[in-house]
């Protein structure tokens, strides 16, 4: 049955807050999208899309800025596997989530819904996540695409990002989990990138997003995303969501009576989204009779956030003895924050806390004041009895949100008083975090002898916290995001959030490590970083370039008394590039559980397109060709092992032209040879003294012809020469 075209309008313009058109003609029925990511949210009364209403209860998972902390591809799959389940059991088709948006400054108030201030990680993961969910029958929406790195004016700013950086930072994620697991969607973001909307961006939505990644689902905007439905439907959106009362159907309507647009777009656009939604196995008018087993995600949640605690200091006090003299202070250890604020907000099945798991652990009573707000007195109090104190602080929900950025780094005033009372009368304290994105340590790190960094736990994250603080679980988790040691250090301090203008991103391909280590910055903890109750050694490191790019080898060993997960990364750096460089680059990871005493080997391999960088004179994807060094360590600072391989590169040999330099002839070696009698015969000995050569290297060929009034001719007849000897 034919599908008329008031129809085929319709499915692009969506039905309801979170529902698409049916079109019975083509047997399709109304499917749900909804969010996401870190659990299902489906609102069973009023709908809006910053978690006001309320929605059905489901297992709350840890947000992705505890997820990436496991660093294990197997638990990002795992998680979306059982959301998978969850959602169809509620009926949602598509899931909107994961957030692959990179962490451009700590200071997002969005942050704890992405994954990273690094891509490689950020794709790596994001990409196991939409296999798991979308194993199920369930579909994703990788988002916010693209260069949506902060919540302030997100809805008009524009993103002002060169192309060198747009590509290899702030799209390089989401490139990877398109080709790696083929998302069914992708949401376009609010904001402007390069002055263009991305709703109607097509350099973004067409160029790239299909053109070059191969893309074949559909793009949903972000909901109100879209001001101009015609004009986003060429560039290459295919959902307007939410519905906004016909207004933009009939735009389409009316655009493709005045020829404005074609019919072939329209079709385009609906036959995108009706291969992906005939796909979907649930349906939002399915009866829903199955469910899932409710007990058993909580346990996985348990046991992922378990995986995500990040030890960041440890002089000794942990783990904590059971027979210890405890204080536990601060009302995070009774109300946990676990989750972020806005659309992605959960009902959670269950919520557990650490403060009763404490007890059960001590199996007594433990003398506990919240702090805070209420009498600061009562805290200090238990803290002079204890022999160790646990103060769990953090964000609140009111400090970091969708819908608006941070406007500090620091804990809240009243913590750190708070902390500074109880150091008065206790040095023996354990920091336990809560917080979406990193906060300050250093005016006290020195000054405690363990911080635990928890993240946002998930509904299970009370208990697992108490099994790491007692040594039940071992900790593993590492950082994917720095902790700097002040705000002005972070590499997009002076570049953010921007203004009416815009927002440059004038650090460039400096973002987080990369900048930090590029300026030799000191930080209060590196990216990678996170330690463990045992101990790794690392040695037999092989690094072998193959056809396809590097593989690495090492062996690990646990030196220490304790089964343990090691977390190894490797990061490249390539001497004497022709490019600008930032020092090195995670392009590989792997764990490895390894009991006491016990050696593994741990392989990784590096993909050359990983390796590549965005030529903005050549305008494609350059291997440049030399020397690489791969680091293998347990952090970006903390480097074991090294091993260098040459790789041949895919760079394009240039053609000589009277503006290419001397130094850029002399690189050549076929070129070299025709221009080294040339000079010589224009300079003499001079020619072959390497201090002439150094002042010359960078003056183009037409240049130095002038001095010596070589004539055009003989210029292009060398010119010609040098192209012949190099093959072009
Ligand atoms: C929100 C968020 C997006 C979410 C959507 C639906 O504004 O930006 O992540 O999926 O709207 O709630």
């Amino acid at each position: 049955m034919s599908v008329p075209i008031s129809k085929k309008i319709a499915l692009t313009g969506g039905a309801g807050f979170w529902f698409t058109t049916a079109v019975e003609e083509a047997g399709l029925p109304s499917i749900m999208l909804t969010d996401g990511p870190h659990g299902v949210r489906r609102q069973v009364g009023s709908s809006d899309h910053v978690g006001l209403g309320e929605a059905a209860p489901a297992t709350c998972f840890p947000p992705a800025v505890a997820l990436s902390s496991t660093w294990s591809r197997k638990t990002l799959e795992e998680v979306g596997e059982a959301l998978g389940d969850e959602a169809h059991a509620l009926g949602v088709g598509i899931l909107l989530g994961p957030g692959a948006n990179i962490k451009r400054s700590p200071l997002c108030g969005r942050n704890f819904e992405y994954f990273s201030e690094d891509p490689y990680v950020t794709g790596e993961l994001a990409g196991a996540f939409v296999k798991g969910v979308q194993s199920k029958g369930v579909g994703t929406s990788l988002k916010h695409f693209a260069a949506n790195n902060q919540e302030t004016d997100r809805m008009r700013r524009s993103s002002e990002v060169d192309e060198r950086t747009l590509r290899e930072i702030y799209l390089r994620g989401f490139g990877k989990v398109v080709k790696s697991a083929q998302p069914w969607t992708v949401m376009c973001s609010y904001n402007k990138v390069n002055g263009v909307p991305a709703a109607e961006n097509r350099f973004l939505l067409t160029d790239i997003l299909r053109d070059e990644w191969g893309f074949a689902g559909f793009v949903v905007s972000d909901w109100g995303a879209v001001h101009d439905r015609v004009k986003a439907l060429k560039a290459g959106l295919d959902l307007q969501m939410p519905a906004d009362g016909g207004v933009g159907d009939a735009a389409v309507a009316n655009a493709l009576e005045a020829a404005d647009i074609d019919e072939a777009t329209i079709d385009r656009a609906y036959g995108r989204i009706q291969r992906v939604l005939s796909r979907a196995t649930a349906h939002a008018d399915a009866d829903r009779t199955t469910g899932w087993d409710v007990d058993a995600h909580h346990a996985l949640a348990r046991r992922v956030a378990e995986q995500c605690i990040v030890l960041l200091k440890n002089d000794g006090v942990l783990p904590l003895a059971r027979d210890a003299k405890l204080a536990v202070v601060g009302e995070f250890a009774r109300t946990p924050r676990y989750q972020g604020a806005g659309s992605s907000r959960v009902n959670p099945t269950r919520l557990d806390n650490a403060l009763d798991a404490i007890t059960a652990l001590v199996g007594d009573e433990v003398p506990f004041a919240p702090g805070f707000a209420t009498d600061p007195q009562e805290p200090v109090a238990i803290a002079r009895e204890a022999d160790v104190v646990i103060a769990f602080l953090g964000l609140g929900e009111n400090h970091e949100s969708e819908g608006y950025d941070r406007t500090t780094l620091d804990l809240p005033l009243e913590q750190l008083t708070l902390l500074e009372d109880i150091l008065e009368v206790n040095q023996n304290v354990v920091v336990v975090l809560s917080n979406g994105s990193s906060v300050l340590v250093s005016p006290f790190a020195d000054r405690v002898p363990a911080i635990v960094e928890g993240w946002l736990l998930g509904q299970a994250g009370g208990p697992a916290m108490a099994d790491v603080l007692f040594g039940v679980v071992n900790p593993s988790g590492k950082l994917t995001e720095t902790i700097p040691a002040r705000p002005q250090d972070v590499p997009s301090y002076l570049h953010f959030p921007g203004d009416a203008s815009g927002v440059r991103y004038g650090e460039g391909l400096f973002v987080g490590y990369r900048g930090y280590d590029a300026a030799a910055t000191e930080v209060s903890y590196p990216f990678g970083h996170g330690l463990s109750y045992t101990t790794f050694a690392y040695s037999d490191l092989t690094v072998t370039a193959t056809a396809t790019g590097i593989d690495v080898t090492v062996t690990v060993t646990n030196t220490g008394q304790r089964m343990g997960r090691e977390i190894v990364q490797a990061y490249v750096s390539i001497a004497d590039s022709a490019v600008v460089r930032v020092p090195r680059e995670l392009k590989g990871f792997a764990d490895i559980t390894l009991d006491p005493g016990r050696s593994g080997t741990v392989a990784i391999t590096i993909e050359a397109d990983d390796l590549a960088y965005w030529s903005p004179i050549h305008r494609r994807w350059v291997v440049e060709g030399g020397a690489y060094t791969v680091h293998v360590g347990a952090s970006s600072r903390d480097l074991r092992l090294a091993g260098v391989v040459e790789l041949p590169g895919n760079e394009p040999t240039a053609p000589a032209t009277p503006q290419t330099t001397l130094g850029e002839l002399m690189k050549a070696p076929q070129a070299a040879m025709v221009f080294q009698a040339a000079l010589a015969g224009l300079f003499g000995d001079a020619s072959d003294d390497p201090e002439t050569r150094r002042i010359m290297a960078d003056m183009p060929i037409a240049t130095i012809a002038g001095f010596v009034g070589l004539q055009p001719q003989q210029l292009d007849d060398l010119l010609a020469d040098a192209n012949r000897a190099m093959g072009l």
